[in-house]
């Protein structure tokens, strides 16, 4: 967030960079669809023996029945006897969910589940249907949801390999490990053409080129489901998904789930190309996307949906929707959404609310809302992809050829080939003197805390959802970045020392320091701007530390985008920027050490400043490096070792951030809770539990919130970030900050008020981080009945645990006594906290 403060003068320059006319802020405002969106020419073709199928299929289906098609649960929100009584079309695994909750869930294991929820599905004892269920997962770099899998490269380093024939083979190797766990379904290749690189998601893209995007699309479709003319969905592949439809990668400021405010031309040249290859290739559906199109939600476009996808393009698999991206529609909630079908969406990827959706849409169907023509076309769209991927014919997970066999995950040829990724993904981006390639006899040092970390030279979506809290120990068979080092210096004859910061024994001859981001997923890796540690520099300094000891250094940087590291490049002899390699670590090494010379090539422009977002084909295209840039061993290294250092902090100072004034700002959201129950505000007023809450009036109409507790339990507000996605806010600390706001205290103050803040989101896996301090004391001594300004210095939270990097709730206020409180102007300011009504100790 705070993006948002700097998002005018970057939707500017987002305009003003990728359009060859002027900015066209009509947009919106649809053209004659057919003279931008063409009619695709798409490998599976209608067959008349499938339709017939389905028309057989759909002549006995009741409308519960077709309802239970389009809804598609969690497997932590189902049991089995809930897939007999409802009969779900699909389920999903989340992003870190494993059967049984167990994160070292076997083949086995995965099998027995899908087995157990198959069997169910075509049990008709109790909803009377017979149609097999499918089951759908994250594949997204390898099954890597699966303990042992073989994870290859995120795709931002596939891209940097561009190489379509691999691509095909590393998704065909994923579809075999992911068959090998009874899983029908894939939700990649994620085909975003992302704009700006401080989205949290850049990682999940191939390139910013286009081009590169709709090849790599196409060849990965491929891949997971075989050739149209060929093996197409037999018992070796998997039914892809091409996501997120569409303009995720073009968001204002590179908020994730935010707004895409490019033209419609724009929005085919650069953002549709990965439909235009992935769904010729033929793949059966497409993900609709959490954000939106010049303020409206992709969940609920019927004209991007409808008129273009499908009627337009051609496209005749089906629309799934991303988790609760319906709810976020206009007068949606997660549990009723009839706009979201209305538009075009044929499946609700709903969690954990399916029970209520269900109930809802069914009498939206009934009540005429939902119109019967548009569910069947929808049940039509899922039976014919069904039909298509023999789920019909198939026999049941536990029986098909590769089911359970452990030796799949994993497997040495499948690592082989990641392998030869990681070897193509690398890009050298400065090469003084020819220090690479290194020679394994000389005395070698390796460094930085991602030298011996498998969990970390993965990133995202590993394992866990945020890829967090894994352990070498979590990733059988794979190997670091350190393990290639060594064993290539133990075979030439040279020796190695492994140390984290940097100190030794024996003074080296070359330090290799491996370093860079910490794992993110989605929202939770948005930044502010580009700049590598923006605050502390730690792994600069041991940068410099080397070099002033005279030693020469080797950078080797992990992260999910290119980034702002002038400094970092000046204090390293060579640079190698890694991306996220995945599990084959050791890989690194063959590269480093001579085995195979450099081929990868930059997929994104590199940027000169901390704030620049540049893309190909900008008008004044300045990057640091170029999108294709990449040095060969023996290529002149042309940076200089004093490239500008200056950081620009001038530009980004730290600014006030707004969550209440008169309405809610981005990216706050207002929940409601009491005892554990908990509500999102969509309304003026809302009763939970012990808790009351209404807006009022301050200086203009409804500019505040009156707050009337009951007491008995403990019943409070919290504003919390979109999603609960982490805001870094680190910079007010620095800033002397204070949270500040107007009270209105009309009534008597008879116990603690609790005012907190809070890092823990939904499926934060980073631990506690909570903290509350009671400020009745001072609210008492306020003057009863009119509005008085209040201030608490950030420090008190700081010094009570909350870590202001990764703060979800800035604002928490609760009671368990009867209280009457009104609420305005709640903000973060920098240079209050010396004059803040409430102080702590430094
Ligand atoms: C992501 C999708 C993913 C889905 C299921 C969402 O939050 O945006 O990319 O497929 O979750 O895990
Ligand atoms: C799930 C992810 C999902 C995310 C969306 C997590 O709990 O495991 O798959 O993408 O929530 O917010």
């Amino acid at each position: 967030m705070q993006k948002s403060l700097i998002a005018s003068a970057v939707a500017l320059s987002l305009l003003t960079a990728c359009s060859p006319q002027p900015a066209d802020t009509t947009a919106a405002v649809k053209t004659d669809v057919a003279a931008i969106w063409p009619k695709l020419d798409i490998a599976v073709k209608a067959d008349p023996a499938v339709e017939a199928k389905v028309d057989a299929i759909m002549a006995n289906m009741t409308l519960e029945q077709k309802i239970a098609q389009m809804i598609q649960p969690e497997i932590r929100d189902i049991s089995v006897d809930d897939m007999r009584t409802y009969g779900f079309g699909s389920y999903l695994n989340g992003g870190g969910a494993f059967p049984g909750n167990n994160k070292h869930a076997t083949p086995q294991d995965w099998i027995a589940l899908a087995e157990e929820l198959y069997q169910a599905s075509i049990d008709d004892s109790v909803d009377g249907s017979t149609i097999p269920t499918m089951w759908g997962t994250d594949a997204v770099h390898g099954h890597n949801n699966v303990i042992g899998a073989t994870l290859f490269p995120h795709n931002i380093g596939l891209g940097a390999a561009n190489n379509p024939e691999l691509m095909e083979k590393i998704a065909h190797t994923t579809a075999k490990e992911v068959m090998a766990t009874g899983i029908d379904w894939v939700f990649a290749p994620t085909v975003a053409v992302v704009q700006d690189d401080r989205w949290g998601r850049t990682y999940e893209s191939y390139s910013e080129n286009p081009a590169i995007v709709r090849e790599y699309a196409a060849a990965v479709v491929r891949g997971l489901q075989g050739h149209a003319d060929g093996d197409f969905l037999s018992d070796q592949r998997v039914i892809s998904t091409v996501k997120h439809f569409i303009g995720d990668g073009g968001t204002v400021g590179g908020d994730d789930q935010g707004d895409n405010i490019a033209t419609e031309q724009q929005l085919f040249d650069i953002h549709a190309q990965g439909y235009v290859g992935g769904l010729s290739a033929g793949a059966q559906s497409v993900m609709a996307s959490f954000n939106s199109w010049h303020g409206d939600k992709l969940h609920g476009h019927k004209y991007l949906l409808t008129d273009v996808l499908k009627e337009r393009m051609g496209f005749d698999g089906f629309v799934v929707g991303d988790w609760n991206g319906h709810g976020q529609v206009k007068g949606c909630s997660n549990q009723s959404c009839p706009e979201s079908i209305n538009a075009g969406l044929d499946i609700f990827m709903v969690p954990g609310d399916w029970k209520a959706l269900y109930h809802n849409t069914l009498a939206q169907v009934q009540d005429g809302t939902i119109p019967m023509s548009r569910i069947d076309d929808a049940v039509r769209r899922i039976l014919r992809v069904k039909v298509r991927a023999g789920l019909f014919d198939k026999p049941s997970p536990a029986q098909r050829p590769l089911a359970g066999k452990q030796s799949l995950i994993g497997h040495p040829e499948h690592r082989a080939i990641a392998q030869q990724a990681v070897r193509e993904s690398l890009v050298l981006l400065k090469n003084n003197a020819q220090t690479l390639p290194l020679s394994a006899s000389a005395k070698v040092l390796v460094a930085g805390d991602g030298a011996d970390n498998i969990g970390k030279q993965s990133g995202g979506w590993t394992i866990t959802w945020q890829g967090t809290n894994n352990t070498n120990e979590d990733f059988p068979g794979g190997s670091s970045i350190f393990a290639g080092i060594k064993s290539q210096v133990e075979q030439g004859g040279g020796s190695v020392e492994l140390s984290v910061d940097g100190s030794y024994t024996d003074k080296p001859d070359v330090a290799i320091v491996v370093f860079g981001e910490e794992p993110y997923a989605e929202g939770h890796g948005d930044r502010e701007t580009l700049e590598y540690q923006r605050g502390e520099k730690t792994d600069l300094a041991l940068l410099k530390k080397l070099q002033a000891e005279g030693i020469k250094v080797v950078s080797v940087f992990l992260s999910g985008r290119p980034m702002w590291v002038n400094p970092e490049l000046n204090a390293s002899d060579a640079f190698v920027a890694a991306w996220l390699p995945g599990s084959e670590g050791a890989a690194v090494a063959d590269v480093l050490f001579g085995q195979a010379d450099f081929k990868g090539t930059l997929p994104f422009s590199w940027p000169a400043t901390p704030t620049q977002i540049v893309n190909m084909g900008d008008k004044d295209y300045a990057p640091l490096l170029p999108i294709g840039f990449g040095l060969t061993y023996t290529a002149p290294s042309t940076l200089s070792n004093a490239l500008s250092e200056d950081n620009l902090e001038g530009e980004t100072a730290q600014k006030a951030v707004d969550i209440l004034t008169g309405t809610v700002q981005k990216p706050w959201e207002i929940w409601l809770y009491s005892g554990a129950e908990r509500l999102s505000v969509n309304a003026n007023t809302h009763s939970i539990g012990a808790l009351k809450y209404r807006t009022i009036d301050k200086e203009i109409q409804e500019d505040a919130r009156k707050l009337s507790f009951a007491g008995g339990e403990q019943a409070g507000i919290r504003f919390a970030s979109k999603s609960f996605f982490r805001e870094d806010l680190s910079a007010l600390l620095t800033a002397q900050s204070a949270l500040t706001f107007n009270v209105n205290v009309q009534s008597p103050i008879s116990g603690p008020v609790l005012l907190g803040m809070n890092c823990e989101g939904e499926g934060d896996a980073a631990g506690s981080c909570d903290a509350k301090l009671d400020i009745s004391a001072t609210l008492a001594a306020l003057p009863a009945n009119s509005w008085q300004s209040y201030s608490i210095d950030l420090k008190c939270f700081a010094q009570n645990g909350i870590d202001l990097k990764r703060l979800v709730v800035p604002f928490d206020l609760s009671s368990q006594q009867p209280l009457e409180i009104g609420l305005a102007d709640i903000r973060l300011i920098p240079g209050e906290a010396a004059n803040a009504t409430m102080q702590c100790q430094n």
